[in-house]
């Protein structure tokens, strides 16, 4: 009898070696080949080579094609996410490290959806349907005719979703709990999450039904990253906090049916997770005021203006190669930054570790926070406190200009709203929005002046020796 090849995959990235070893050169990670059944194997018997082909109807591309209906989910923030709801027949991937609130949000979507009316399954392969009911009870959601099981073959699943009313909404907690028999792999492998992914979306394309599958994000190669799934999903959230803050993060990282910019914000309370419809009066609310280092950076995510703090320290450093470190923020950004205020502004840092940080636990995307990024850090290192009532937006350049950023006049509104007087912006922001917003406009045009103008405070703050 022949031997059978046998393939060896990366459990990381999905690559295919013919050999085993230690790292894998595709993307680099190391201990993450092990050994699979070939390929070939993987396919569904329907694939294999030597069937004949079926003839089917081709459409043209003007015909006629009602709307992606959607279907709300009840939470505003999650529909904000996906773009207004889950679309019928979609699969969407939530992605999260362990522990972060993946089941907790899931089973919140599904006992809303219930209760709507619509019948919305939780298939568990990870818990005991005792454990899942028990979590419901404690956040009071018992009474929603959520439909439960503890199941992890896939080809029952599918056989038992098939079978009666076509369910609204399918919930896979998670994906690398299922196998299926059509591979041979063990579960949790490369192989078998796509298959078992593959086979579940094919279950949604023919129902109808909107699946979502949770995928953990493990940085050791035990369990096979959800990676390989997302280009065979329609969507792929990310579900993201800080460990010590109670804020989590909605993100759409791919979104075939809506906008990827768009973030949901959640808090983790002993009554599960409930959604924070103003974002901004909760990342300011355990503001430091009068204190030197914090700036207010008035952002935007995606169409919602939100305000939230930067904190800076910048202290003398005892190392030979001072640390720059940041949470929440780009490195390279600090590092430009940090660049532009030694060669234009005559501020030097070689000397000083700098920490920088985005409060609340929120990542910042935009280089619209360099301004604030910057009054922060220069703050820090004069000792002296920002003024409590204004924000800070706008783009540094390279030359130690400030550039104008988009949508001024949300963020403006924004930052009126939460009752702040000021706003240090770029120049074409204060023409663009004159008189509109009812704040008081300081326009910064280079980034020498503003440090300039908290130097002057902070020496001002020293010889009159102001109390905190
Ligand atoms: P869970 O949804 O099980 O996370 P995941 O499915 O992403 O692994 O959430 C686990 C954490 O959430 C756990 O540390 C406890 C916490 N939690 C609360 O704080 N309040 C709650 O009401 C619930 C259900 C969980
Ligand atoms: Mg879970």
């Amino acid at each position: 009898m022949a031997r059978r090849a046998l393939a060896f995959v990366c459990q990381n990235c999905g690559a295919v070696s013919g050999r085993w070893q230690g790292k894998c050169d595709s993307c680099g990670e190391w201990n993450t080949i092990t050994e699979e059944a070939p390929a070939s194997a993987s396919l569904p018997p329907s694939a294999r080579p030597g069937r004949k082909g079926r003839v089917f109807g081709l459409e043209p591309l003007a015909g006629e094609t009602h709307e992606a209906p959607r279907l709300a989910s009840g939470l505003p923030e999650l529909d904000r996410v996906t773009g207004g709801g889950f679309v019928r027949g979609s699969v969407l991937l939530l992605g999260g490290d362990p522990g972060i609130g993946k089941s907790t949000l899931l089973i919140q979507v599904s006992a809303e959806l219930a209760k709507a009316g619509h019948r919305a399954i939780y298939i568990s392969g990870e818990e005991a349907v005792a454990q899942v009911r028990l979590r419901a009870e404690r956040l009071g959601l018992s009474g929603a005719p959520v439909e439960l099981a503890s199941e992890t073959s896939v080809e029952d699943i599918v056989a038992t979703l098939s079978h009666g009313r076509t369910p609204r909404l399918v919930v896979i907690d998670s994906i690398q709990t299922m196998w299926t028999d059509a591979v041979e792999s063990a579960p949790g492998t490369v192989t078998q999450v796509r298959s078992a992914a593959q086979a579940l979306i094919r279950f949604a394309k023919k129902s109808g039904a909107a699946i979502i599958l949770v995928g953990h994000v493990t940085k050791d190669g035990q369990i096979a990253g959800p990676r390989v799934v997302e280009h065979m999903v329609d969507a792929v959230l990310s579900f993201e906090g800080e460990g010590a803050h109670q804020f989590r993060i909605l993100r759409a990282v791919k979104n075939r049916f809506g906008p990827t910019d768009e973030i949901g914000v959640f808090e983790m309370t002993g009554l599960g997770l409930r959604e924070i419809a103003n974002p901004s009066e909760i990342f300011l609310s355990e503001r430091d005021l009068g204190v030197p280092g914090t700036a207010v950076f008035a952002g935007i995510e995606g169409t919602r203006p939100l305000l939230v703090e930067i904190q800076a320290l910048v202290a003398p450093t005892s190392l030979g190669t001072p640390r720059r470190a940041v949470v929440g923020w780009d490195p390279s950004r600090l590092a430009m930054v940090l660049a532009v205020l030694e060669a234009h502004c005559g501020v030097r840092l070689g000397g000083h570790d700098v920490y920088l940080n985005v409060a609340g636990g929120l990542r910042i995307q935009e280089p619209a926070a360099d301004l604030a990024a910057a009054a922060a850090l220069v703050s820090s290192l004069a000792g002296a406190p920002l003024p409590a009532d204004a924000v800070y937006f706008g783009e540094i350049s390279l030359s130690g200009a400030i550039r104008p950023v988009a949508q001024a006049q949300a963020r403006l509104k924004e930052a009126a709203k939460l009752g702040f007087a000021q706003a240090i912006a770029p120049e074409a922001s204060r023409l663009e929005t004159i008189g509109e917003s009812g704040l008081r406009i300081v326009s910064a045009a280079t980034l020498a002046g503003l440090v300039a103008e908290i130097a002057a405070r902070g020496n001002r703050r020293k010889t009159v020796n102001l109390p905190d």
